[in-house]
């Protein structure tokens, strides 16, 4: 049967343009190509079929929204009627090529599906959570991570995933922060396109890769007080310079489609922003994919007070060049009459179909609806051994060192009477996260089971307390005012008789993520509780840290003299906590978000501004709180190693530099302790007068490397006009003429400094 289609369509391709430009070496040539194909698809089309292609339905076999109130036989209906053009949430071989056949036989245009899901930190083979991975500052295992999650989601019959996240996000009263890189623009754009060169590859016709998104465009992550989907207000600079470069990265990048957001920027919900949409993106930034509605978006500007009605939230999204519809089912029911009314050009229509079918031709759709739908590969390469040895290495990578005061870790293997205690040690469910795709619940290696496969023995174990009571699931609300206190006596007498104590807590998988918001960012029921008894009778402590958002350890980084940060790290997460719990591993993570004293500071950010009043410590009249620091407890950047590293020789090529030219930065990084490890070099600059304020530090760059004990290695950085450019009072992206600081060191805060000049002639 497969045959008869794809010859069927080579065959309607062929009438439409003969055959002999199907393929061309060049990228440009491959585009060119496409565009023409492209046309003549599109010349054939009626209204109604071009208005199937901007249709996406949800098919309901994994729900990341409300469920659908069309059944499924209907919606068979409208994939046989060319109603649909895109369905999210089909998965598996057999489920895609069901719904791709009722297109592919009933269809006059037989134009293929496109399947999407969120396959946010693997399909099944789980990597740590991206707020988890974006700590390990490693680019290369970051954009492998995402190959094998295209590479698993491929060989279920998916061709496209809503990810990279790449909103900057300050606050961790979000949820969502854990789907992001943290707070830093430039990070957040870095690890944004090793992901889409890792879920795309250089070919996205190939049949291991799928289609990335970059999302949400813009600002989602700005919400006012923390509150997933609350409104956004920020000044046109901060989102310039802050919150769209990871964006503009990712379609320079390539990026096939972009989904935009829930939220509003100073009054225009995003999916009505014609300036952000056609201005910038497929204006300004000459981006040929498309782009998706976020679930619901559209019609959600009527509850903005934006659209009267559904049909008038139609033509605003599609004037404004929202091009797919995501369940808010506006377009399949208004686009036509707005078309009659004169409301919407059919050029409008023309343009958000032919970017759909442009990234269908390109992932090789046309060439054959099914190139994804091979069950052998379903049965055979999804959650491989080797791909959870992948899962490891990343999870491992991505452990944070917060404090090791008397070197308590590593910890030697012979270690007698280790006690682990905590709701976290023994879940096997939570270390999968949230957006977790097929990652299946309670599949993790748990930290206990990590612990025991080290040692090849049984550790004792107490749970403690509860740490979250009821259904846990992406759509279930969650409660975590557990009220039994019955387990603690029994952890306070094994904490007694132990010499240390691993205690594992944090945040419950559902904790964090979409909806997820909340105001106390603290350690949730009666944890704290538990830890302070243990603590009572035994304070040598390893914590154990899994969470999705910073949380607030003031009182465990004052008095607990070990903290290890863990995230949800994944499938493998026990075992890779083991490896760094046990020196096999070194800790190299970096920290990609601040760690407030209390969440009275949130949102916190190292790259603040000065204020007027940055200091005057004898006085009160200053930026400052009464009750606590201004600065993080743990910075930005920061995370400790088992070695030490000592920064020296910080060297400017030269101290001025103009146009066309640049600056090599050089530091000596000597690795001081007794064993190698990695070290995450860090360059920040600071512009000291600007035609706009300008932060007091932005990271510009950064190099991950391995020293050997007593090894010294030079790392180098170059500052050329790219560098210091940014969104000026001007409106444009330039650099200023001035005085600037360069630092560089291990993290945000202790660094060596210098100073250059730039001359803009
Ligand atoms: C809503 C979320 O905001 C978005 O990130 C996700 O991709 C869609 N739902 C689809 O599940």
């Amino acid at each position: 049967m497969k045959n008869i289609y794809i010859i069927g369509i080579v065959c309607i391709l062929c009438l439409i343009q003969g055959c002999s430009d199907i393929t061309s070496n060049t990228a440009i040539g491959k585009t060119s190509n496409i565009n023409k194909k492209v046309d003549s698809v599109l010349s054939l089309m009626t209204v109604k079929e071009k208005i199937g292609q901007l249709v996406q339905y949800n098919g309901s076999w994994d729900l990341t929204g409300p469920p659908s109130d069309v059944n499924s036989k209907e919606k068979f209906e409208k994939l046989r009627n060319g109603e649909i053009g895109s369905m999210l949430n089909v998965l598996t071989v057999d489920a895609t090529r069901e719904a791709q056949k009722a297109v592919m036989e009933h269809t006059r245009m037989k134009i293929p599906l496109i399947f999407a899901y969120d396959v946010i930190h693997g399909y099944k083979t789980m990597f740590p959570i991206p707020l988890g991975e974006s700590a390990s500052w490693d680019l290369e295992i970051m954009q492998k991570s995402a190959e094998i999650s295209a590479k698993e989601a491929a060989a279920a019959g998916l061709h496209w995933t809503f990810s990279p996240m790449l909103d900057v996000s300050r606050d961790a009263r979000w949820g969502r922060i854990m789907e992001g890189s943290g707070e830093d623009t430039y990070l957040t754009a870095q690890i944004g396109v090793a992901k889409v060169k890792g879920y795309q590859g250089d070919d996205l016709q190939s049949e291991y890769t799928i289609a990335a998104c970059a999302k949400h465009f813009a600002g989602y992550g700005f919400g006012e007080a923390g509150r997933d989907y609350n409104t956004v207000n920020i000044g046109e600079y901060e989102l310039h310079n802050i919150v769209l470069p990871p964006f503009k990265a990712a379609a320079d990048a390539g990026v096939a489609t972009f989904m935009n957001s829930f939220n509003e920027i100073d009054g225009i919900p995003s999916t009505a922003n014609k300036m952000l949409q056609r201005g910038l993106l497929k204006g300004a930034w000459n981006w040929d994919g498309f782009m998706v509605s976020d679930w619901g978006s559209i019609q959600e500007m009527i509850a903005h007070g934006y659209a009267k009605d559904v049909k008038h939230a139609a033509e605003l999204a599609i004037n404004a060049g929202s091009d797919m519809d995501m369940e808010s089912k506006a377009y399949e029911s208004s686009l036509e009459i707005l078309i009659e009314e004169g409301k919407v050009a059919i050029a409008t229509i023309d343009d958000a179909v032919r970017r759909v079918l442009r990234i269908k031709f390109r992932l090789g759709l046309f060439e054959d609806p099914y190139k994804y739908c091979n069950n052998e590969r379903e049965k055979t390469s999804i959650y491989t051994p080797e791909n959870l040895a992948i899962a490891r290495d990343v999870a491992r990578k991505s452990i944070v060192l917060l404090k090791n005061e008397n070197k308590v870790l590593p910890l030697k293997k012979q270690v007698k009477n280790i006690a682990v205690i905590g709701p976290l040690a023994n879940d096997k469910d939570s270390p999968i996260g949230n957006w977790r795709a097929q990652g299946a619940a309670n599949s993790a290696v748990s930290f206990l089971e990590g612990i025991e496969n080290a040692l090849h023995k049984k550790v004792p174990f107490e749970k403690g307390v509860d740490l979250s009571i009821g259904k846990r699931s992406f759509l279930s609300p969650m409660t975590f005012n557990t009220s039994d206190r019955s387990g603690i006596p029994a952890a306070v007498k094994l904490a007694k008789k132990s010499e240390v104590v691993l205690m594992v807590v944090g945040e419950d998988a559902f904790q964090s993520g979409e909806g997820r918001s909340q105001t106390n960012i603290g350690l949730v029921g009666l944890q704290q509780e538990l830890i302070e008894e243990v603590y009572k009778v035994n304070q040598n402590i390893v914590l154990v840290l899994m969470n999705g958002r910073p949380l607030d350890i003031s009182w465990h980084a004052a008095n607990i003299p070990t903290i290890l940060e863990c995230w949800h790290l994944g499938s493998e997460a026990g075992n890779a906590i083991a490896d760094v719990i046990f020196g096999d591993y070194n800790p190299s993570g970096k920290l990609p978000v601040s760690f407030p004293y209390t969440v009275g500071q949130e949102p916190l950010y190292y790259n603040q501004k000065n204020t007027g009043r940055p200091s005057n410590p004898s006085d009160v009249t200053y930026s400052h709180y009464n009750d606590a620091p201004k600065t993080a407890l743990y910075p930005f950047g920061f995370g400790l190693s088992y070695t030490s590293f000592k920064y020296d020789n910080l060297n400017l090529s030269t101290a001025s530099f103009s146009k066309n030219e640049a600056i090599v930065v050089t530091v000596d990084v000597t690795n001081t302790g007794e064993i190698g490890g990695e070290e995450v070099v860090q360059l920040y600059i600071r512009d000291l007068v600007g035609s706009i304020t300008r932060p007091t530090k932005e990271l510009k760059g950064f190099e991950k490397v391995f020293i050997d004990a007593g090894e010294t290695k030079t790392i180098s950085f170059t500052i050329n006009e790219k560098t210091i450019e940014f969104y000026t009072a001007n409106k444009l992206w330039e650099a200023e003429s001035g005085e600037f600081n360069v630092f560089v060191g291990g993290n945000s805060v202790d660094l060596l400094e210098k100073d250059f000049n730039f001359t803009k002639i």
